[in-house]
């Protein structure tokens, strides 16, 4: 089997190729991507020279470098995790979110067409359905929750969506969406909440927490959303869509003070800050639908993940301080 792996030196593409590397170590395994400031060869460098991997430094928009990379490996399945991520960036300039969110994943939609793959799957997010109330516990986003977004981000992934599923009935491409809720673990970029509270507390700086800190997020481990992804596309069905999530949601402020108190680092540190333009106020996803098809449930309970992602923050502080200095950049 042959995969190409969008965004792998980002997050959650690094974890899924360590996950992919481990379950498959048969799999040929392509990883794309463009190296932007969330981007770190770095983090793959365990892998980087191993056999059965290739790191192609490309952009996901750019055809003229896509479409020979598809007729050269001739993929059976891809993986796309390349995108902008960064809410609070996509309100600043919005513009290279419509380009590599929506224009990238058409680019490569297209070489998916021509050189024919068993699986085109677009790695999505909750936030394309917008947010919901705190006063309405009961309520859930599933797969046949309209999109309704907030964010240029969330606007850019809902659009690729749109397109995605456009594709697999124009054109019959064998696409599947995961939407995930938010994923914590190692190599996360510190511009994100957990990570960004972890490196500021290790370094006794302010946590800058967006207004009151009562807005929820539902978290998840970042293996579990990998595991979701591996069960979708060996198993998932052409055309559907997969909601992922845990059941955990926590509200910003109880994160902040969990981390200060797993550091033994003081709440005095916390600082309310102006919260961010159209902020979301609750994500939650019913994950019935992935856990009736495919038997997918998550492994890692918040309190064991957090813990785990703490330390790996402690431990490999060379990693994060590369970042904080700039240097990963030259790797
Ligand atoms: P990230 O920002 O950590 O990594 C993104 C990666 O994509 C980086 O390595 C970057 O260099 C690469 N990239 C960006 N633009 C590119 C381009 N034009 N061509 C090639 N590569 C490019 O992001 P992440 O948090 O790992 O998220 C990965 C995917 O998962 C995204 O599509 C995101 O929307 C989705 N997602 C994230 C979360 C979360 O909590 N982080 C939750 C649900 C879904
Ligand atoms: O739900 C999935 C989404 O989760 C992904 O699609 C996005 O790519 C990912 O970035 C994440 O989006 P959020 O906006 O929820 O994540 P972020 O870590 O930026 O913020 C989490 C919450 O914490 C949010 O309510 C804003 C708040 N926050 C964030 C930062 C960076 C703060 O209060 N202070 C901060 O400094």
């Amino acid at each position: 089997m042959k995969i190409i792996v969008t965004g792998g030196a980002g997050f959650i593409g690094s974890n899924f190729i360590f996950y992919l590397r481990k379950k498959y170590p048969d799999y040929r395994i392509v990883c794309i991507d463009k190296l932007t400031y969330a981007g770190n060869l770095h983090t793959l460098k365990g892998i980087l020279n191993s056999e059965n991997f290739r790191f192609v430094k490309a952009d996901i928009c750019d055809r003229k470098a896509v479409d020979p990379l598809f007729a050269e490996e001739r993929p059976d399945i891809v993986v796309n995790f390349a995108a902008e991520s960064h809410v609070d960036r996509s309100i600043e300039n919005p513009e290279i979110f419509l380009q590599t969110n929506i224009i990238g994943t058409a680019v490569l939609m297209d070489a998916c067409r021509e050189y024919g793959i068993k699986r085109f799957h677009q790695v999505s997010t909750d936030e394309v359905y917008g947010d919901l109330p705190l006063d309405r516990p009961d309520l859930f986003f599933t797969e046949r929750t309209p999109p309704h977004t907030s964010s240029p981000y969330s606007s850019s992934k809902a659009s690729a969506d749109l397109l995605a599923l456009a594709y697999h009935r124009t054109y019959q491409l064998p696409v599947t969406i995961s939407r995930c809720s938010n994923n914590y673990g190692p190599y996360q970029f510190p511009e994100k909440l957990i990570p960004l509270m972890i490196v500021n507390a290790l370094n006794d700086k302010p946590l800058p927490v967006y207004g009151e800190g009562i807005n929820v997020r539902d978290w998840l481990y970042v293996e579990d959303h990998c595991k979701a992804i591996d069960m979708i596309i060996h198993n998932g069905k052409d055309g559907e869509v997969y909601n992922v999530g845990g059941h955990n949601e926590m509200r910003n402020m109880d994160i902040v003070k969990l981390i200060c108190k797993e550091l033994g680092k003081p709440e005095s540190l916390i600082e309310h800050v102006t919260d961010r333009k159209g902020h979301d106020m609750r994500y939650a996803i019913d994950p019935a639908k992935i856990h009736a098809e495919l038997g997918w449930l998550p492994d890692t309970k918040f309190e064991n993940g957090i813990k785990t992602t703490i330390n790996w923050y402690i431990n490999n502080k060379n990693w994060w301080e590369s970042i904080l200095n700039g240097a990963y950049r030259n790797y």
